[in-house]
């Protein structure tokens, strides 16, 4: 189940455009920075083949990268927030900081760089309930006949998210074959800060997702960090692969 190697092959704006040579293929989706391709670097040992540069979350491309000249791995746009600020605070906090934030922004001089800042992050946090990814993404999904599965990316080191649940039930009830991977299993955050072991934040995620499975799709605990899980899902593509 070793990767020998793998290339970058090309970059599609829809599922037309994507290669027609039949091979079979894993797509790897998730919220942006949940970490996907820094997994996809991971999974192939290699660096930077995946590009994690450019604007997070700004990706509106199916990207294909050959593995041993024989399968893919892709790259999809990440969904939700692009940047994890006040997208991750949800209800009357987040009411409350916007609220707080806004005065401390009328207060400063409206040429104060740092306030100027501070709208341009405001203006890029997420609608609520943005939970519309691209229409391309979702058709990729429907029509692609060679995708064996879904990799579907969960951040372990955050506690789980409406948005990622969603996803889930709507790749569930549209019979796409998922496999859950919980990333950044390394990071531990101190209890006494109010932070969850991503053990915990794991289970919550397993809990909620029952309730939208009748059988709970397969899963696997990872970290870019430590390599933790690479071989575990580069065995489980080869089982679905039949080879
Ligand atoms: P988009 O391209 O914006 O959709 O993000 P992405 O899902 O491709 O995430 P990316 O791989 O660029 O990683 C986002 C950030 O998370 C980077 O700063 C990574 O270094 C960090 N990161 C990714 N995986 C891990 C992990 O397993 N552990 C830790 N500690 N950090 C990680
Ligand atoms: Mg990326």
């Amino acid at each position: 189940a070793q990767v020998v190697n793998a290339d970058f092959v090309k970059s599609s704006v829809r599922p037309d455009d994507c290669p027609r040579d039949g091979l079979p293929e894993f797509a790897l989706v998730g919220r942006s920075n949940v970490g996907k391709s820094s997994l996809l670097n991971s999974l192939v040992r290699r660096k930077r083949l995946a590009l994690t540069s450019k604007k997070p979350g700004k990706t509106q491309c199916i990207n294909h990268f050959k593995v041993n000249d024989s399968w893919y791995l892709v790259d999809l746009p990440g969904y939700g927030p692009a940047r994890p600020f006040l997208g991750e605070i949800e209800g009357e906090s987040r009411a409350l900081l916007l609220q707080i934030l806004l005065e401390w922004i009328w207060q400063q001089s409206p040429t104060h760089g740092l306030s100027k800042k501070l709208v341009r992050i405001y203006a890029s946090a997420p609608q609520e309930a943005r939970t519309n990814w691209d229409e391309f993404t979702r058709n990729y999904f429907l029509s692609r006949e060679n995708l064996v599965s879904v990799f579907l990316l969960i951040d372990a080191s955050i506690p789980a998210k409406k948005i990622d649940l969603d996803y889930a039930s709507w790749l569930g009830q549209n019979k796409v074959p998922m496999t859950l991977v919980f990333t950044k299993c390394d990071k531990r955050k101190k209890k006494k800060n109010g932070g969850r072991k991503p053990e915990e934040n794991v289970e919550t995620f397993q809990g909620l997702i029952r309730e939208y499975f009748e059988a709970a799709p397969p899963w696997i605990m990872t970290s870019s960090v430590t390599n933790q899980g690479r071989d575990e899902i580069l065995l489980h593509m080869s089982q679905l692969r039949n080879y």
